[in-house]
């Protein structure tokens, strides 16, 4: 088992990273969260591939278990369905010192973490990622949120989970356009801050359990130096500002990670339309992008998807954040202003 602790400023924890993890899952939640009763959440395609093992080593573990499945989906980050996690909690009787399990991918650790993070003011989670996307980000750094009709994540808390438990072979049954969203986000981290890494994925040498927890270790140094975004944590959303723009102006049509590979090929075209990246790492970065079967291209116009942009939780004393590659492995931060933004955008898309 590979292990990396997250030292966050509101709380540490371990992530958990190996083959066959899921059967020490109940053993996992007692130790590190004391909880005697637990609640599955899951979604409709997880749960019954996983859902009984979940329930079992929990029971096994002397816990009093209850599970809730959702439809599969970003359209279940959703008011409505925040709202029916925490009346079937709280029909279910669950106290502070229960827990919440989220077992999926990004949309079921956002939703539960959000629902736990807010139930009776908190009560655990502990996050189990069954996708690419979860185990390398979303299941890590205590961000949780749900979408409203507006925008994206638009709701939401930093809130910790007690541990997170990645069972690699859960991955195996993970459909192939997921697995390829999965790594839109790894290559996020190799353009960020580790070119060794990029090289390993140009060559295709590199195993799950490592990639995983390379990524993990970068984003818990970050998460330790910044956990609620204010700054340095603001290079995790490189590729992120113009995705949720494509992703949201697509209706979801595009998954998370795919609509981040086209943010993080439009940034490095404008990175490089600005004399900042050099065009052999921009084609590099987009050929990486299109061998993992990602899409670095748009349709939409600057106009189509400058609506959105503005929506962007990043913006922030009226300055929005733009992630800019300078290198392979090197990323700097750069306020900018609505107009600025837009003339960005523009570049993205030439
Ligand atoms: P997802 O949760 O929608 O899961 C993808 C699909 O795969 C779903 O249909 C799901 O049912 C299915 N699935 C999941 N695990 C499976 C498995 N092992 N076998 C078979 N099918 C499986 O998508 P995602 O890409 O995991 O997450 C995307 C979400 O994560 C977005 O809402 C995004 O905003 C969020 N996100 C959050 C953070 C954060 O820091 N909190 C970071 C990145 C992304
Ligand atoms: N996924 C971006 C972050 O966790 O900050």
């Amino acid at each position: 088992m590979r292990c990396v602790t997250v030292n966050a400023p509101s709380g540490s924890y371990e992530v958990r990273i190996g083959a066959g993890l899921l059967e020490s899952l109940g053993a996992g939640v007692r130790a590190c969260t004391g909880a005697k009763r637990c609640a599955v959440i899951a979604g409709e395609n997880v749960f019954p591939l996983y859902g009984e093992r979940a329930l079992g080593s929990l029971r096994s573990a002397g816990l009093e278990t209850a599970s809730l499945v959702f439809p599969a989906g970003e359209a279940t980050k959703c008011l409505r369905r925040y709202g029916e996690l925490l009346e079937f909690l709280a029909a279910n009787r669950f106290t502070r010192s229960d827990c919440v399990v989220a077992l999926g991918g990004g949309v079921t650790g956002d939703l539960s973490g959000f629902a736990a993070a807010t139930y009776q003011r908190g009560i655990a989670c502990v996050q189990v990622p069954t996708t690419l996307l979860a185990a390398v980000d979303s299941s890590v750094g205590g961000k949780t949120a749900i979408d409203l009709p507006q925008g994206k994540n638009q709701v939401g808390a930093f809130y910790q989970p007690a541990l997170v438990l990645c069972d690699t072979d859960t991955l195996n049954t993970l459909p192939g356009r997921e697995l390829r969203a999965g790594f839109a986000e790894v290559v996020k981290y190799a353009v960020l801050g580790d070119r060794a890494l990029f090289e390993k994925l140009r060559k295709d040498d590199i195993e799950p359990g490592e990639v995983i927890e390379t990524c993990v270790r970068r984003k818990a140094e970050i998460v330790a130096e910044d956990e609620r975004d204010t700054g340095r944590r603001r290079l995790l959303n490189l590729g992120h500002t113009f995705g949720h723009a494509v992703e949201s102006r697509s209706a979801y049509a595009l998954l998370h990670g795919e609509a981040v590979a086209v943010g993080m090929a439009m940034i490095c075209r404008a990175a490089c339309a600005e004399g900042l990246l050099a065009p052999d790492d921009r084609d590099a970065v987009i050929a990486l992008l299109r061998a993992f079967g990602l899409p670095t291209e748009t349709a939409y116009s600057a106009d189509e998807l400058y609506d959105a942009l503005l929506l962007d939780k990043k913006i922030s004393g009226g300055r929005l954040h733009l992630i800019v590659p300078r290198a392979i492995g090197s990323c700097d931060i750069l306020p900018l202003t609505a107009e600025e933004a837009y003339k960005w955008l523009e570049a993205g898309l030439r």
